[in-house]
């Protein structure tokens, strides 16, 4: 795993393999530690700028190798675009080509100036945040199956000259280092494939969520997972009805982190843990299906986060609840035409066994309020494909039923740049949703599918403050954009680490 640290000095004389200074677009002139490596090395990256070789494009590169001036041997700039367009979260974007410019070159140590804390205007504590998630991020591969394996950076250093400064650049530092190693760690999960991640997998898997991040943190940690006796006795009838059609038997994960006083209320997270999702009898087509490993991606940020909120020490108890299920089918697979009773003891008429993902939410968010009695509850799920044709990859689907908890995720997403936009439940979706011959049906139509996903839940949350993120477009990225290689992009861990921190001693 990479190393990622920070130091008070002046980076002209630090010894890296590689130096990263930055600049922005439309830029006359290099300004702070770009001036001054710029000076040092006989103004190259002023003639770069003149001459057009570099215009500083956000992310873009330009790679030297000065003769003299600085105690290593490259120097790299990015781009930060417009500084008229500049945000944070592009402080975390323009790692990731610096990164990727590190392991071309096989390198083991990154020096590396704290992107937007000077011209940019970001506060240095914030943009250390930034930059060391995106250092973090960047630094993720997943090659457990190439026999020639990525190149790994050992170090990656974030050189802050100004003294004053440097206790909040040390202290965002470690703060990104360490949400970003959680979101990895999460990531792992979901890019692993779909036969070595079954249910009981994805459980053993959460009993490390509070391993190796401390022993203080860890012993804050506790993991159950309970199985298919306990499930029947609990009468998840969402749970046991999905898993009917697996080998594999269902799971429900609960990972308490006690971070907060005794006394204090939980907030519960809850995951969607569908190892691999065929739709079953209502089968997918063949097309993209071997994607579907990524609809446990919603759990697996859960636990993500949970570890995140261990590993910073952020004072809140925090239980995160993930119901795992394989959605398969057979002979023992449910039907289309079933009628379940949940565990809450409301009955759901089946129109489509791939409508699953509220199925088992519904029984997990009735086992958090009913055990907890939590403040708060928050899902996530890859749980509509409507939601990836409205909102695309670009904004997370977000809805609740309160509208304070609400506002405040909207600048929590503010703060963290993990964009999340809101739909309505007005009750009028209710009318989609409702059954003939039970309470519930699980499909609302072909119209505002996202929501009627949504209104489902919201059956489920006992009245309890709860919001709903669908993650459908935004927990796998296709192409490389925004910061994240192609793969699991870790949603929505960085929004509400942000929305726990932030509220921190609740
Ligand atoms: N896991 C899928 C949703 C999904 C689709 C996630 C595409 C990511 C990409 C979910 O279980 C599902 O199949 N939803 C159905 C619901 C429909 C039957 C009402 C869908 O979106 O087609
Ligand atoms: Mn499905
Ligand atoms: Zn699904």
């Amino acid at each position: 795993m990479m190393r990622i640290d920070c130091i008070s000095a002046d980076i002209r004389a630090v010894k890296a393999d590689m130096v990263v200074v930055n600049l922005f677009e439309g830029a006359k002139r290099p300004g702070g530690a770009t001036a001054a490596v710029d000076a040092a090395i006989g103004n190259a990256i002023a003639a770069a700028v003149r001459d057009g070789d570099f215009a500083g494009k956000l992310g873009e590169t330009l790679s030297l190798r000065p003769s003299r001036g600085l105690a290593s041997p490259r120097v790299l700039v990015v781009g930060l675009g417009k500084k008229e367009k500049f945000t944070a979260d592009h402080a975390r974007q323009v790692v990731l080509p610096v990164l990727k410019e590190a392991k071309r070159f096989k390198l083991s140590t990154v020096a590396s100036v704290v992107h937007g804390a000077g011209a940019g205007g970001v506060d240095p504590g914030t943009a250390a945040r930034f930059c060391a998630i995106g250092a973090a991020l960047s630094a993720f591969e997943f090659d457990r199956y190439k026999e020639e394996k990525a190149h790994r950076v050992a170090r990656f250093l974030f050189v802050e000259r100004d003294a004053k400064v440097f206790p909040s650049v040390r202290a965002g530092v470690s703060w990104g280092a360490r949400v970003g190693e959680a979101i990895n760690w999460g990531r792992s999960l979901v890019a692993t494939p779909p036969a070595e991640l079954r249910p009981d997998d994805l459980a053993r898997a959460a009993r490390g969520a509070g391993r190796g991040i401390g022993v203080s943190a860890a012993r804050k940690v506790r993991v159950r997972v309970l199985g298919l006796a306990d499930l029947s006795a609990l009468k998840a009838g969402g749970i046991l009805a999905v898993a009917k059609g697996s080998a594999a038997p269902p799971r429900l994960v609960i990972a308490e982190y006690r971070g907060g006083n005794p006394g204090s209320p939980w907030i519960a997270l809850v995951g969607k843990g569908v190892t691999f999702d065929t739709g079953g009898i209502s089968l997918k087509k063949w097309e993209g299906m071997e994607k579907m490993k990524y609809d446990m991606a919603g759990g697996a940020g859960m636990l993500a986060t949970l570890r995140a909120a261990a590993a910073l020490g952020i004072r809140r108890n925090i239980v995160a609840v993930v119901p795992c299920v394989e959605n398969m089918l057979s002979g023992t697979a449910y039907r289309p035409g079933d009628v379940l009773r949940m565990m809450s003891g409301k009955t759901v008429e089946i129109l489509s066994t791939d409508a699953e993902g509220r199925l088992i939410l519904a029984d997990a968010m009735t086992y958090a309020v009913r055990k907890y009695k939590p403040k708060e509850m928050v899902d996530a799920a890859t749980l509509t494909g409507a939601c990836v044709v409205a909102l695309g990859s670009v904004n997370i689907g977000m809805m609740g039923n309160d509208e304070g908890m609400v506002s405040r995720m909207k600048a929590a997403s503010a703060a963290s740049g993990e964009k999340a936009w809101e739909l309505p439940l007005h009750e009028e979706y209710f009318d989609q949703i409702k059954s003939d011959i039970g309470e519930l049906k699980n499909i609302g139509g072909s119209e505002a599918g996202t929501i009627t996903a949504g209104r489902f839940l919201q059956e489920f949350t006992g009245g309890t403050p709860w919001v709903h993120f669908d993650i459908a477009g935004t927990a796998w990225v296709e192409k490389e954009k925004r910061g994240y290689g192609p793969g699991p992009s870790g949603a929505p861990v960085r929004l509400l680490v942000e929305y726990l921190s932030s509220r921190d001693g609740l």
